[in-house]
């Protein structure tokens, strides 16, 4: 078969790079979101041209990644966008953080569906604003997850929320905002358009702000269409930040851009606000990295989803034989793992040991899981699998 260029092995270990610097030399790293891939040409033609410039002072958004930006949104998931309803930002984690604190008061409280992303949660809670956890469920099953060991759970189940419990949480006296994750990190749920016209029903009836994390939005595996929760209808439109950025999907993290739509004046000028002096403007390499991605990366981006499906399965595959679970993952490239079974005090732990770097569970608000990711060369995925098998096989014996 003829090799992919994501097959290709990439010494990162000299780039001081988070994921591979970590930790040591013999340990294989699955952990942070960032990819094994090299950026797309488009990408790194338009970074070096720039970078030959020669100037790289302060830089204002150009035009033409604002039109970019609204084609993007209106192309790719069907959603009218305004020019002057972006925000340009160094990072989406700070949006989250900055939408607690601008757009909610100290009694607030704000509603966060998880096991999810951290800073989801984080952001409430360094805003000393209070956290209502929901908890996600197995479609279908009647009970909640919590630590115990899903018995029906398999691939084909989705991570769904709580519908009564999220009810009860947007009617409370102080409930403000939800924070939602779509696509899901770290269960790789992709919210049908029923499931968010529901939440949206909830927000509207309760007049809730949604700031929806939609990083992942670029990245679906499974034959859906993402639809961002602001594109129902103007309702939804008027009270939801959404968030989003190129960084996880042409693995650009590292250049630091994701932007805002903002569709509500008074909630915009009031994240503005905050926003100004605080958090400084987007690299100037991000900027141009974003505009080389969404106008010439698309070819690329198909590549890559078809290596990430491959991936998936083969992960799929392996679990097969060994007392591990895993919902079905219809987008990223992070496998949300329930390794309950193995009675375990900590599987992260355990594995780490055996030679695999695994993002614990207790990150996201559970244990009992680890969330792996396969944004790698297959390769790299088969000895991690092997070393998780065998160290498996090795407790079986005690
Ligand atoms: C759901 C989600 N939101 C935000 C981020 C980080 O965003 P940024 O690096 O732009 O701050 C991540 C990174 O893994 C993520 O998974």
């Amino acid at each position: 078969m003829d090799k992919s260029v994501f097959d290709k092995v990439i010494d990162r270990t000299h780039m001081s790079s988070a994921k591979w610097n970590r930790y040591s030399d013999d340990v294989i790293p699955m952990w942070v979101a960032d990819m094994d891939f090299d950026s797309p040409n488009c990408i790194k033609t338009a970074i070096q041209k720039r970078v030959e410039e020669g100037v790289l002072g302060y830089t204002m958004i150009p035009e033409s990644l604002k039109s970019i930006l609204v084609n993007h949104c209106q192309n790719a998931y069907d959603w009218q966008v305004e020019a002057n309803h972006l925000i340009h930002l160094p990072g989406l984690v700070c949006a989250l953080h900055l939408a607690a604190r601008a757009l909610t008061s100290e009694d607030d409280s704000i509603i966060v569906p998880g096991p999810v992303y951290y800073h989801l949660t984080k952001a409430p809670e360094l805003a000393n604003r209070h956290l209502e956890s929901v908890p996600l469920l197995i479609e279908n099953s009647v009970e909640s997850i919590t630590e115990k060991a899903i018995d029906n759970m398999s691939e084909k189940d989705r991570w769904v929320i709580d519908k009564e419990k999220f009810e009860t949480a947007c009617a409370a006296k102080n409930a403000k905002m939800i924070m939602l994750c779509n696509p899901h990190n770290p269960g790789g749920t992709v919210y049908r358009r029923e499931e968010l016209e529901e939440i949206h029903a909830l927000a509207k009836k309760y007049d809730l702000i949604i700031v929806s994390d939609e990083i992942h939005c670029d990245l679906i595996l499974d034959d859906q269409k993402h639809i961002p929760i602001a594109s129902l209808n103007e309702d939804a439109a008027q009270r939801t930040i959404t968030l989003m950025s190129p960084s996880k999907t042409y693995n650009v993290a590292g250049l630091g851009y994701a932007f805002a739509v903002i569709a509500n004046n008074q909630l915009r000028t009031q994240f503005n606000k905050a926003r100004q002096s605080v958090v400084p403007d987007p690299n100037l390499l991000g900027l141009v990295a974003a505009e080389a991605a969404y106008k010439d990366g698309e070819a690329w981006r198909q590549e890559l989803l078809a290596y990430l499906r491959k991936n998936r399965e083969f992960i799929k595959n392996s679990l097969k034989d060994l007392p591990l679970k895993m919902a079905s993952s219809e987008a990223t490239y992070l496998a949300w793992i329930d390794a309950s079974e193995l009675n375990l005090d900590d599987p992260y732990r355990f594995f780490l040991e055996a030679g695999v770097a695994t993002s614990s569970g207790s990150d996201f608000g559970n244990s009992q899981f680890i969330r792996l990711n396969f944004g790698c060369p297959t390769s790299i995925i088969e000895q991690a699998m092997m070393r998780i098998s065998k160290a498996i096989s090795t407790l079986d014996k005690t």
